[in-house]
């Protein structure tokens, strides 16, 4: 086995029920924030840590997702000729990507997403990036998961404080602390009421995980919503190895949720160049305006 992860599998067949109608025909991940989807947010966070193989679990609506990492001869041609080099130097740099695509026929659960990408794994150690979960890249989080990876060789969950209302919407962990930011993980529960919950660490979207995985994932049998979940297997995991947790502190933007996509798409556009100015003034114009 591989000591190192030079694997991720993005897990983008969802349904993304909280953007219908926007994700009737389109996927989730294909949502822009700014001028990107948030699916290209989570390859080049993957690319920043050396990353060389990428996985994309697709569902209905596969082609979208592949046209975009695709060549775009029209498109480049139109470039090149209107002199817009620096666009389509980035036009091109996205088709170059090498990316495998698994078609998830039905959305029966993340878990099972994940178990779809057991050919392409085989037996390496590989990282999930959940690409609605949009991590700046000014953040090392994945980096720093893969370094603690390589001294632990123990599957690494990325962990996030969230306030207690919000634990029924997270995977809660109970562990007990090692050293700075990183627990040993006792135990795992889906989505549990406030009142019920562990703690208040919840699983957010980046794993490094290890091919043992898949063997429970195959024998798994639905859980909460009826879904495959990966919180399930990653429990019965636990009875044989240990699985530790990272506490990431820095920015992270719940994009699978309309308040978080707003949030994340303000602060990417004050963050542009282009825009950060009128942008900045016109948000001021309107919070003037709300105080009236
Ligand atoms: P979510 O829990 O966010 O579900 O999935 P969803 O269907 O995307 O969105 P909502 O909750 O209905 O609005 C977490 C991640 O797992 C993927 C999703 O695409 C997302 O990246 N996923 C989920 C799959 O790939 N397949 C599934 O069967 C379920």
């Amino acid at each position: 086995m591989s000591d190192d992860v030079k694997k991720a599998i993005f897990p983008a067949a969802g349904l993304g029920t909280r953007f219908l109608p926007a994700t009737k025909a389109s996927p989730k991940e294909m949502l822009p924030i700014v001028d990107k989807p948030m699916i290209q947010y989570g390859i080049e966070e993957a690319i920043a840590c050396d990353i060389s193989e990428f996985i994309i679990i697709t569902g209905k609506h596969k082609r979208n997702i592949e046209d975009h990492f695709d060549y775009a001869f029209e498109l480049e041609d139109k470039l090149k000729k209107s002199g817009k080099e620096k666009l389509l130097e980035e036009i091109n740099r996205l088709s170059e990507i090498n990316i495998a695509y698994i078609r998830q026929g039905y959305a029966l659960g993340l878990g099972h997403a994940i178990l779809c990408a057991k050919p392409f794994v085989k037996d390496e150690p590989f990282a999930v990036i959940l690409s609605d979960d949009i991590i700046p890249s000014k953040e090392t989080l994945l980096l720093d998961m893969i370094k603690l990876y390589r001294k632990l060789k123990s599957p690494i969950l990325a962990l996030e404080r969230v306030p207690t209302h919000e634990v029924n919407r997270y995977g809660i962990i109970s562990g007990v602390k090692e050293r700075d930011n990183v627990f040993r993980i006792n135990s795992l529960v889906e989505k549990p009421d406030p009142e019920n919950a562990p703690s208040n660490m919840a699983i957010i979207g980046r794993y490094i995980l290890t091919p043992d995985i898949f063997d429970i994932l195959a024998k798994a049998k639905p859980g909460k919503g009826g879904e495959i979940q990966l919180t399930d297997a990653i429990n019965q995991l636990l009875q044989k190895r240990p699985i530790y947790g990272y506490l990431f502190e820095g920015q992270r933007y719940d994009a699978g949720d309309k308040l978080g996509y707003l949030k994340a798409t303000v602060d990417f556009a004050l963050k542009n160049k282009e825009l950060a100015k009128d942008f900045g003034k016109y948000l001021l114009e309107v919070a003037r305006k709300l105080k009236h």
